[in-house]
C-alpha cells in the first residue's frame, strides 16, 4: 500500500495520533492536510509524551518528511513554538515541508472569534478559539485573505495588510466597539519575522506531493478532528470550519482521492464531544463521568472535560459512509473494562419513527432517541492482551458488534497508550 489516510469517524479525539505513529515507519511521508492549532495529537514516543497540534506525527521521525499542506491554516507562532517545543524535547525535527498556499491566522481572527461566538449568545459552537473559523472564513470570501506565500513578497503583504486591516477593523467593532486589533504595521513586523523563521520549510507541497507519487513512495495522510465536525457532512453548524472527514483530502492536499490506496477510520470504543452541539448517546449520569475519568476525557488544546456517552453506530457509521473507509482500528477499549454491561446505540427514534439515517438537521438530531443494543460488560483488565483470540468473549462480541454495525473490519484495537499496547490483525 502507498497511499494510506487516517481519519477519524466520530467528533474527533479519537486517539487518530496513535495509529498515524504506528504507521508512519511504514511510511517516507506523512501529510497534515486541514484545521490548524485546534487539533490536539498525543503520542507517545520513546517513553515520552509529545503534544502536538500543527505538527505532523511524521515529525518525531528523522528520516519521514511532514508536509504541512495547502488545507491547513498556519498560526506561524504558534508553529514555532510547537517546533522550538519538540526540540525542547530533545527531537530534531525531520524534513518539514509547509505549503505557501495554506492561508495564515492573524491576531484579528482570534479576536474576531470570541465577537462571533459571543454574537450566538445562549447557543455559541464552542470553538477551540485559535481563529480557524475566522480564517477559513477569509479564505472562502477571499478579499481579507493572505496566505503564507505572501510573506515573502513583503511589498504586497504590506500593502495587503494595509487594506485589510482597517476593514477587519470595522467588522469586528461592530461587533464589539472595545476590540482591540494591532496596526497593519505591528502585525506586518511581528509576521515578516516569523516568515524568515519559517523560510526554509515554506514550498510548493502540491508539487512536492506529485513528485513523490509519480516516484512511487509511500504517504500517510493524517486527518484532523472528525468526519461529525466536517463543515459539509457534520452537525452543521456545531462544526469546525474544514472538511474533517476524509473527503478533505483531495481539497486539502491537492491529491486526488482516487490515489488512495487504503482509508482507515478510526473511532473509540465511546463517544466524545467537546463544545456544542447534540449528540444522542451523551452520558449525564455516575457511568458517563466513569468514562471521561478512565479515559482521561479533558481536551489536549482546551483542557475542557469532553462529553461523554456510549457509542453511537448511526452517527459513526455514517462518518464511515461520507469517508469511505476501507477498515476501522477501534480506540480506548480498554476505557469500558470495569462496567457491568456496555451499550451500543444501533438506531435513533425521531418523532417516533426508527431510523438508522444520521438526521441532516440539528433539530432532528436534538430529538433523537437512541435505541441500545446491551451487551455484557467483560470485567477484565485486557490491557495486556496482544492477540484477537485473547481478548475475552464479551470483549470479542462488542467488537463485532461495532464492525457489524459500521459494515467495516476492525483492523487495529487500541487498549493502552504505549505502542505494544495495540492488536493489528
Ligand atoms: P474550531 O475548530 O475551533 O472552529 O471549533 C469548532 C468545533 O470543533 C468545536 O466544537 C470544537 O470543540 C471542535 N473541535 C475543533 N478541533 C477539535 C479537535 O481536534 N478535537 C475535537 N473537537 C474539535
Amino acid at each position: 500500500m502507498s497511499v494510506t489516510a487516517v481519519v477519524g469517524l466520530q467528533w474527533g479525539d479519537e486517539a487518530k495520533g496513535k495509529i498515524v505513529d504506528l504507521l508512519t515507519d511504514q511510511h517516507e511521508v506523512v501529510c497534515r492536510y486541514l484545521g490548524g492549532n485546534n487539533a490536539g495529537h498525543t503520542v507517545m514516543f520513546g517513553g515520552k509524551t509529545y503534544k502536538l497540534s500543527l505538527l505532523p506525527a511524521g515529525i518525531l521521525r528523522p528520516g519521514v518528511t511532514s508536509v504541512i499542506s495547502n488545507g491547513v491554516v498556519i498560526n506561524p507562532k504558534a508553529l514555532l513554538m510547537e517546533l522550538n517545543t519538540v526540540r525542547s524535547q530533545g527531537v530534531e525535527p525531520g524534513r518539514l515541508l509547509i505549503s505557501d498556499r495554506a492561508h495564515v491566522i492573524f491576531p484579528y481572527h482570534l479576536v474576531e472569534e470570541a465577537g462571533l461566538e459571543k454574537a450566538r449568545g445562549e447557543s455559541p459552537i464552542g470553538t477551540t478559539m485559535r481563529g480557524i473559523g475566522t480564517c477559513y472564513r477569509d479564505k472562502i470570501g477571499r478579499t481579507h485573505a493572505i496566505r503564507l506565500g505572501d510573506l515573502y513578497r513583503p511589498e504586497l503583504f504590506r500593502q495587503r495588510l494595509e487594506e485589510v486591516v482597517p476593514q477587519k477593523r470595522l467588522v469586528i467593532q461592530a461587533m464589539d466597539p472595545t476590540a482591540d486589533i494591532p496596526s497593519a504595521e505591528e502585525i506586518s513586523q511581528e509576521y515578516l519575522h516569523y516568515a524568515e523563521q519559517l523560510r526554509e520549510y515554506v514550498c510548493d507541497t502540491t508539487a512536492y506531493l506529485h513528485r513523490i507519487l509519480k516516484d512511487g513512495k509511500s504517504l500517510l495522510f493524517e486527518g484532523a478532528q472528525g468526519s461529525l465536525l466536517d463543515i459539509d457532512h457534520g452537525t452543521f453548524p456545531y462544526v469546525t470550519s474544514s472538511n474533517s472527514s476524509g473527503c478533505g483530502i483531495h481539497p486539502g492536499s491537492g491529491v486526488p482521492e482516487r490515489a488512495i490506496d487504503r482509508m482507515i477510520g478510526v473511532v473509540k470504543a465511546y463517544t466524545t464531544r467537546v463544545g456544542g452541539g447534540p449528540c444522542p448517546t451523551e452520558l449525564f449520569d455516575e457511568t458517563g463521568n466513569h468514562i471521561r475519568e478512565e479515559g482521561h476525557e479533558y481536551g489536549t488544546v482546551t483542557g475542557r472535560p469532553r462529553r461523554c456517552g456510549w457509542f453511537d453506530a448511526v452517527a459513526t457509521s455514517y462518518g464511515a459512509r461520507i469517508s469511505g473507509v476501507d477498515c476501522i482500528a477501534v480506540m480506548l477499549l480498554d476505557v469500558l473494562s470495569k462496567l457491568d454491561e456496555v451499550k451500543i446505540c444501533e438506531a435513533y427514534e425521531i418523532h417516533g419513527e426508527r431510523t438508522t439515517d444520521f438526521p441532516s438537521h440539528l433539530e432532528d438530531l436534538a430529538q433523537a432517541r437512541p435505541v441500545y443494543r446491551t451487551l455484557p460488560g467483560w470485567k477484565k483488565d485486557i490491557t495486556g492482551v496482544r492477540r484477537l483470540q485473547d481478548f475475552p468473549r464479551e470483549a470479542r462480541a462488542y467488537l463485532d458488534t461495532v464492525s457489524e454495525l459500521l459494515e467495516s473490519p476492525v483492523s487495529f484495537i487500541s487498549i493502552g497508550p504505549d505502542r505494544e499496547q495495540t492488536v493489528i490483525l
